[in-house]
């Protein structure tokens, strides 16, 4: 694929999607557009080009990623409502739905993706959707960039808050997690960067044993739980504490939080 890529706004996720394309190895031409040159300097010496021009980006472009906030969505979506005729253009805005930016952009095609900030590694899970004129093309080209940064899957946009709740919201709460095994090693006497490699580890090779073996969690759990062992212990302490509520209780939260800021787009 060798489609020219306009990312219009290099910040968190902008820059990260440039970067996981190149380290991809993307053979089309990527072009970033940002307001402020200085977050562009990393990406231009990668061999990226820049500039600070968001319609000439995309002019140029096949494909055009706009990855800035969504309160100014709507003036980016206008300012490019021309360049854009016709083509692809991809949103990453949380809580923005599909319909708004075709509202906005009436000519393009619209898509609207909800990653995490693991596309840096490669590793986000990234869902997407899409309006009725996407074609079938199109999403080949979607899914071969979002290959890039890791998982991808198309549902229905009437996930979207959940998703936006449990994934793009998850590093949040995972690095709680991961902070607060660390400290129970530092409380047991491990050095701090001992302690901080385990817990890490210990989440993401779990993570990949659920991806990759497809064992439930309850199997992995009970793979390790010797009878009279040290991880049942553990797992009397976790039970009797509220961490399975809590984040319960907190993809809940979020996903509220998410219909709230979308009902005030609608
Ligand atoms: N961060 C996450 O974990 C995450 C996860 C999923 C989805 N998202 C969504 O992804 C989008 C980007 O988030 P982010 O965390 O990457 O935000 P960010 O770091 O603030 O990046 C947005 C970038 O766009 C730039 N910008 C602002 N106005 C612009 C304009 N008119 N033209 C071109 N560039 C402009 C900003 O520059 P200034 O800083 O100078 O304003 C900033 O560099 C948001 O809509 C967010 O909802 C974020």
């Amino acid at each position: 694929m060798k489609d020219t890529i306009a990312i219009i706004g290099a910040g968190v996720i902008g820059g990260s999607v440039v970067k996981s394309l190149l380290k991809s190895g993307y053979e089309g031409k990527i072009i970033v557009a940002e307001i402020m040159p200085e977050k562009t300097k990393e990406l231009e010496q990668l061999g990226v080009s820049v500039t600070t021009n968001n319609r000439d980006a995309a002019r140029e472009a096949d494909i055009v990623f706009l990855s800035v906030k969504p309160n100014v969505l709507k003036t980016v979506l206008k300012e490019v409502s021309r360049e854009v005729e016709g083509k692809l253009v991809v949103s990453t805005a949380a809580a923005v739905n599909v319909k708004f930016c075709k509202r906005v952009v009436p000519k393009a095609r619209c898509v609207r993706i909800m990653p995490n900030v693991a596309i840096m590694v490669q590793e986000s899970f990234t869902a997407y959707c899409c309006d009725d004129d996407v074609t079938k093309e199109d999403k080949k080209k979607i899914e071969h960039i979002l290959v890039a940064m890791g998982r991808s899957m198309e549902i229905d946009e009437c996930y979207m808050d959940a998703v936006t709740a449990v994934s793009g919201s998850g590093p949040g709460y995972l690095s709680i997690i991961i902070e607060a095994l660390a400290y129970g090693g530092l409380k047991v006497g491990l050095p701090r960067d001992l302690a901080l490699t385990c817990a890490a580890q210990a989440v993401l090779g779990t993570a990949k044993l659920v991806l990759e073996t497809e064992q439930s969690p309850a199997q992995i759990r009970d793979s390790v739980t010797t009878p009279g062992g040290t991880t049942i212990e553990a797992i009397y302490e976790v039970e009797g504490s509220e961490v399975r509520q809590a984040l319960m209780r907190a993809v809940e939260a979020a996903t509220k939080k998410s219909e709230k800021i979308r009902k005030q787009w609608e």
